[in-house]
């Protein structure tokens, strides 16, 4: 969603601003600006649609000065048009903001009585405006700052300029992320440490409800009642590589090709021997197991939790609830004692989920909360107790590809450490897991270096008007994501089904132009799948097979077949990851659509 970039520098900060921009692309956007202060004036460019259009106005009249602010912005009031774009300005104060202003019409009806216009259809557009009739009142801005934002509901990051005050950035979030960078050469204010890299040295989370100014030399930051609050800073976690594409022709590419070293990162950090220690939840080691776990997340995340639900269940054979985060927040659940929240999320920062699990402490504050997150400096992982770090480092791509495996392998290992402390896995049996996972990173490194079969399948999906995905147990959300992926990235619609439910309904659509992908590994009630592949193929569809046996005479009934070597209970969704990402992605640039940054898509969903 919108992105967010301050820079006070030593030098002129217009390319800096364009460039933390850029790299906050992934996050989807719709329309982009920056604007400096110069000379006593703001200097100002928009332009809707990808950032190119504002570099090529910039290239074309460079704004000059060594103070800006920047935003991407993904259209929540407004259309994505370059009036709506930020920064939003009045005379004396640019802004721009991250979130939603829910009381933005009471606001700009407010202000307008008191004169001032609009020229925008954003909720933003209120803060510039209501800022200076602050300013006006208290005569001073610090004290202004902090009216203003008493008097806003809703979310917000906000980075801001003031005309009399060339020397500082103002700053507040509440209910979105921003943090401060430092150089030697300048400051800087952000929605997302990504924006920094190659900027700053080192970061300064700031906290929900904090606020504050920065300068050259200094950094004041304030809680929501006033008082000033100290926070260490810290270095930047990332570096300028991490940003770029690594010689892969897609973000999303070099993610899908990442996950061997992914994968191998998380069982060097989790597993010692054959002992699965967490030491960021370690009352996971301590504690009395739960005796229910909930698991609550959005999209592909909420894909993991699925199929690990299977495995929960078998091992700790408790009750094991899985959730969408937008519709268990609005549930009314029944919370009991002894229960373990467990939220999964990429970014860390997703609205919905983060509002779960502060509903979950707040209701129950004696259970615990555990979040499986790929950014340890979130929200979501700093709210919670407990975090089992994903190691994916930054994924870039909108499509989730590296996160959700690395969901997958943290959560069989949870797994795994709580069925062993429940006496429900011998360590000899632990142990011939954790030797499969360890097989898991070659066998994932074999698949991406020939993807033949995939590219095969990919040509059944030319002129297609859309696909299904069938699997059973834990592959069954497999399948489910296996069609997310291809919607979003090919914009061709796509349905993952249980197999087993595929005669109460979804039959229907199959005839000879319907591609539908069966992940059939041994692992996962085989013999089912294959009477639910006869009465696909019965009816004439493009069967294409995801299997792990060398041969057997059903693969006849397929039009493409696509091979994954042998995995065990747990390590097999996590190789049948591979060939739905590659061909999700091989379909998408068979139809060319932007594979980086799809249509309408964020990649943080940071609201409701
Ligand atoms: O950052 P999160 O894991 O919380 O994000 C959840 C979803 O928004 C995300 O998985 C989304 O569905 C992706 N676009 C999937 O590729």
């Amino acid at each position: 969603m919108c992105g967010i970039i301050g820079a006070l520098c030593r030098y002129e900060v217009r390319d800096d601003l364009l460039a933390a921009l850029q790299r906050m692309e992934y996050r989807g956007y719709d329309s982009a600006g920056i604007c400096t202060l110069h000379e006593g004036a703001f200097h100002q460019l928009k332009a809707a649609g990808k950032l190119h259009h504002l570099k090529e106005k910039n290239a074309r009249q460079p704004i000059p000065g060594c103070v800006g602010i920047g935003h991407t912005r993904w259209a929540t009031h407004g259309e994505p048009t370059m009036v709506n774009a930020h920064p939003h300005l009045s005379e004396q104060v640019a802004i721009v903001h991250n979130g939603i202003i829910e009381n933005h019409l009471a606001l700009r009806q407010h202000l307008h009585q008191r004169g001032r216009n609009f020229s925008s259809q954003t909720d933003t557009e209120v803060l510039p405006h209501l800022l200076e009739e602050k300013m006006a009142e208290c005569g001073d801005v610090l004290p202004a700052w902090r009216d203003m934002l008493a008097e806003l509901h809703g979310a917000y990051a906000i980075a801001a300029m003031i005309r009399a005050l060339p020397g500082s950035l103002w700053f507040a979030r509440k209910g979105s992320p921003l943090l401060l960078g430092r150089s030697e050469q300048g400051m800087y204010v952000a929605s997302d440490a990504l924006a920094l890299a190659g900027l700053a040295d080192e970061v300064m989370y700031i906290e929900e409800g904090e606020w504050g100014r920065v300068t050259l030399d200094a950094v004041d930051v304030y809680a929501l009642d006033g008082q000033p609050v100290q926070h260490d800073w810290e270095p930047l976690p990332l570096s300028v590589e991490d940003s770029g594409k690594g010689g892969f022709r897609h973000y999303m590419l070099k993610e899908i090709h990442e996950q061997p070293g992914v994968l191998r990162n998380i069982l060097r950090a989790y597993v010692h021997e054959t002992t699965i220690r967490f030491e960021q939840a370690m009352f996971l080691h301590s504690r009395p197991l739960p005796e229910r776990i909930v698991m609550v997340a959005c999209g592909t995340s909420y894909h993991a939790a699925l199929t690990a639900r299977y495995w929960l269940e078998r091992y700790l054979q408790i009750p094991v609830e899985v959730d969408i985060a937008s519709e268990y927040r609005y549930r009314d659940p029944v919370i009991g004692d002894n229960t373990l929240l467990i939220t999964l999320s990429q970014s860390g920062e997703t609205a919905d989920t983060l509002e779960v699990l502060r509903m979950f402490k707040r209701q129950t504050p004696q259970n615990r909360a555990l979040a499986l997150c790929n950014v340890a400096s979130s929200s979501l992982a700093r709210e919670s107790d407990g975090l089992i770090e994903l190691f994916a480092g930054p994924e870039i791509g909108v499509a989730s590809t590296k996160a959700y495996m690395a969901q997958l392998a943290v959560l069989a290992l949870l797994t795994m450490c709580m069925a062993g402390r429940a006496g429900a896995l011998k360590s000899s049996e632990m142990a011939g897991h954790l030797r499969y996972l360890e097989k898991t990173v070659t066998d994932m490194e074999a698949m991406l270096a020939d993807s033949s079969g995939v590219l095969q399948a990919s040509s059944l999906f030319a002129g297609v008007k859309g696909a299904l995905y069938l699997g059973r147990g834990p592959c069954y959300p497999m399948a489910l994501e296996g069609a997310l992926k291809l919607k979003e990235i090919s914009y061709l619609h796509a349905e993952g089904y249980a197999a087993g439910e595929m005669k109460h309904g979804p039959i229907a659509l199959i005839d000879s132009t319907l591609p539908v992908v069966v992940i059939a590994p041994k692992q996962y009630h085989l013999d089912k799948v294959i009477s639910n592949l006869h009465e696909v193929q019965a009816r004439g569809a493009r069967v294409i097979l995801i299997v792990d046996l060398p041969e057997a005479d059903w693969f006849a009934h397929a039009s493409a077949l696509i091979r994954i070597p042998e995995g065990d209970y747990f390590s097999t969704p996590l190789l049948v990851c591979i060939p739905l990402q590659l061909l999700a992605y091989e379909v998408a640039c068979m139809y060319g659509t932007d594979v980086d940054q799809p249509r309408n898509l964020a990649k943080s969903v940071t609201v409701e």
